[in-house]
């Protein structure tokens, strides 16, 4: 798959005079300070070979992307329980929005809008004071990616807890209907924590890989979900993976992909690859500008979409 590295490389180039479009994220004030100009791209394909593009081997805050792999764990814990405290439909709403929690008994729409996401995360906090819970993430993206060096960036977990007045608006409101169990504080701890992983291109592509591999991970041979429940978090992120951009970047590019707004973007192909985008600059809904035209021009070229 050669061919894959000159793909890549050819739309890295094609691209690079539009580094620094769009806007980066300035409500997390440690995200504002990003070099807008970053961009990498990164493979991980279920035949074992990586490919790789621009800043691709560099950590960037994962930010949302990181409620993956909570709600992997959630999913493992918890089981299909998991779906009495969170929905599974697309809101069509910003990420951050509270306007549903209230018609809708504290239940958020799904895992990966804000809401969603800090209620999957009190999940996997049962049994665990707030520092395992977030040592238990870190284990588990390490072990996902084979790599030990991954950490979280404890300036940016401050400075999302200094300014994270939505989300413990969010968090008070979910407790006040009984949807939280845990102290809003722990839990708002935990969850800022979880964003607040730093990873590269390179290592998140190797995290995401067992979503593209019916579940097991090729690169280490480890079984990590069910093909069954692989195939239903690709579902959770195609259908609701990008917020309120989640129909148009199912149209445009047509793979389960999970934003965040550090500007990373994880896309699936599956049976095929898992593929991983960095680019600050984020549209008008809060998904990376460079990082899905990127993903757009990948899926024309190489012809990967799940429909
Ligand atoms: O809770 C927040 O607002 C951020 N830690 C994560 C939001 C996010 O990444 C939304 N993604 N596009």
């Amino acid at each position: 798959m050669s061919d894959l590295q000159t793909i890549l490389d050819g739309i890295h180039e094609e691209l690079s005079p539009r580094r620094g479009e769009g806007k980066v994220a300035t409500y997390i004030p440690e995200l504002a300070k990003v070099d807008p100009r970053k961009f990498g791209m990164a493979i991980a394909a279920v035949d074992g070979s990586t490919y790789r593009a621009g800043d691709a081997e560099e950590p960037f805050s994962i930010q949302s992307i990181s409620k993956v792999f909570m709600l992997t764990l959630a999913l493992g814990k918890a089981g299909e329980g998991i779906w009495t405290r969170v929905g599974r439909e697309p809101s069509g709403s910003a990420f951050n929005s509270i306007v549903q929690l209230e018609h809708e008994a504290g239940i958020p729409r799904n895992p990966f809008i804000n809401a969603g996401a800090i209620a999957v995360t009190d999940i996997v906090m049962a049994g665990h004071a707030p520092r395992e819970a977030i040592g238990e993430l870190l284990r588990f993206v390490r072990y996902l990616a084979d790599d030990d060096t991954i950490t979280i960036d404890d300036k940016v977990a401050k400075s999302e807890s200094q300014t994270g007045y939505r989300n413990a608006a969010l968090a008070n409101f979910m407790r006040a209907y009984g949807n939280l169990t845990h102290p809003v504080e722990h839990v708002l701890g935990v969850y800022f924590h979880q964003c607040a992983l730093a990873m590269s291109c390179v290592q998140l592509a190797k995290a995401g890989l067992f979503l593209a591999a019916r579940g097991g991970n090729p690169l280490t041979g480890h079984n990590v979900v069910s093909a069954r429940r692989a195939k239903r978090i690709n579902a959770l992120m195609l259908t609701c993976g990008h917020y309120d951009g989640s129909g148009d970047f199912a149209y445009r590019v047509g793979l389960p992909g999970k934003s965040g707004v550090g500007g990373g973007i994880l896309a699936v192909a599956p049976g095929i690859g898992s593929i991983a985008v960095w680019s600050p600059g984020l549209n008008k809904v809060g998904n990376s500008q460079l990082g899905s035209i990127a993903l757009e021009m990948l899926a024309a070229r190489t012809g990967w979409s799940v429909f």
